[in-house]
């Protein structure tokens, strides 16, 4: 069971009326109904399930954020877009940790993109500390490389924001090395990279590893990973994003009995208006449509980036735990609790997940 999160099966039932009136939606939940529907076909595809989120947490901004001086972060995928006034989830994150005073490295595999970012955080936070390092997920000698570097640096290394992702195209496509790309970009990228910064990151106080994940999810097929058989690129996303909560919940288990002092947390940032659709399936595809119009489910993602600082710097998040928006049942808002679906809280396929992932991986994190 991960600890600090409800399930979908152990909520509490809430006396909220009449039966009368309990049968009979009101026109603001029947709007709400309609726009979780909506919005949910947004971010997730085919028989994925939804997560609902709880509401525990007081109201949290990253005005809360504690100082983060002499503390260094690593976010992937934190880029700028030049061409665009749109920026990811990583942007955000990299602009507020930075702010409060960490050392931040923006780490993704577009150079000009990575120096966008810098240039806008300076202009925003002249005194920002950070700078850009190449990384490609999706190919593992290029995270040896970065990794490398890393530990060449000298520097301590306390926060490991595994942001970057991809939703897939309309047609299957490969890695370098032959790899499904999406599975590689989510899946097997975060689960190389945090394994070989896993020495580094033991070496700090108190270090963290975020984790990325989607208010839905899909399944894991052992004997399909890879999407070799048959690829529908809403499966293949939805898969790598259970892939996540699975790794995050197991790599918070392997660190309590290794003993590693690392304190692994899962998020996802709800519905955000960034380049997921565009650079994924597309402004044609019924994704992009929903994107094109109706734009006010897509939330700024500076909101949508809140999750993953409040897991990667608030005192009070706990390791194991799993963050999300807290409103419009988890698609939009302040972080709160996100449910957890239950195939993320299967120990065994967690277990059996994570020992694939090494193997495909070629690395130990044991
Ligand atoms: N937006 C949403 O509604 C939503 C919902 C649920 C979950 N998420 C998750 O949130 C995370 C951030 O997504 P986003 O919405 O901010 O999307 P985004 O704007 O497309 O940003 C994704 C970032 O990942 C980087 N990236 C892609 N492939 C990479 C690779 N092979 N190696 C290194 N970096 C790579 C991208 O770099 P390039 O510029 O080079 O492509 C970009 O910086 C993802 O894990 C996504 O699954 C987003």
């Amino acid at each position: 069971m991960v600890p600090n999160n409800r399930s979908s099966s152990d909520r509490p039932a809430k006396d909220n009326g009449s039966a009368e009136q309990r049968r009979r939606p009101s026109r603001r939940s029947l709007f709400a109904m309609a726009a979780v529907g909506v919005a949910a076909g947004t971010v997730g595809f085919g028989a994925a399930r939804i997560t609902a989120p709880g509401a525990e947490l007081p109201d949290w901004t990253a005005a809360d954020m504690p100082s983060l001086v002499g503390r260094r972060a690593i976010v992937t995928g934190a880029n700028g877009y030049p061409d665009e006034g749109r920026s990811g989830l990583g942007y955000h994150q990299a602009l507020a940790l930075a702010t409060a005073g960490a050392n931040v490295t923006i780490a993704s595999r577009n150079r000009e993109r990575g120096e966008e970012a810098i240039r806008r955080i300076r202009a925003e936070a002249p005194e920002a500390d950070l700078h850009f390092e190449t990384l490609d997920l999706t190919d593992l000698g290029s995270i040896n490389l970065f990794v490398r570097r890393v530990e060449d640096s000298g520097q301590n290394l306390d926060l490991l924001v595994n942001n970057a992702g991809v939703q897939g195209r309309l047609q299957r496509e490969e890695s370098q090395d032959g790899s499904e790309r999406v599975f590689a970009t989510n899946a097997r990228g975060p689960f190389a990279l945090s394994a070989q910064l896993r020495p580094l990151l033991q070496e700090a106080d108190a270090p963290r590893i975020v984790w990325t994940s989607s208010p839905r999810v899909g399944s894991i097929d052992f004997d399909d990973l890879q999407k070799e058989r048959t690829y529908d690129y809403g499966q293949a996303y939805d898969d790598t994003k259970l892939g996540n909560l699975l790794m995050a919940f197991e790599c918070e288990r392997r660190s309590k009995v290794g003993g590693w002092g690392i304190t692994s947390i899962a998020v996802h940032p709800g519905v955000c208006r960034t380049n997921i659709v565009v650079n994924g399936p597309g402004l044609d595809s019924p994704e992009g449509r929903r994107f094109r119009f109706v734009p006010p489910l897509w939330q700024d993602p500076a909101i949508g980036a809140l999750p993953a600082l409040y897991a990667a710097t608030s005192p009070q998040a706990s390791g194991g735990a799993y963050y999300g928006p807290k409103q419009l049942r988890g698609l939009n808002g302040l972080p709160g609790f996100a449910i957890v679906p239950d195939s993320a809280q299967d120990v065994e396929l967690a277990s059996r997940y994570w020992t694939v992932m090494e193997d495909l991986a070629s690395v130990s994190f044991s």
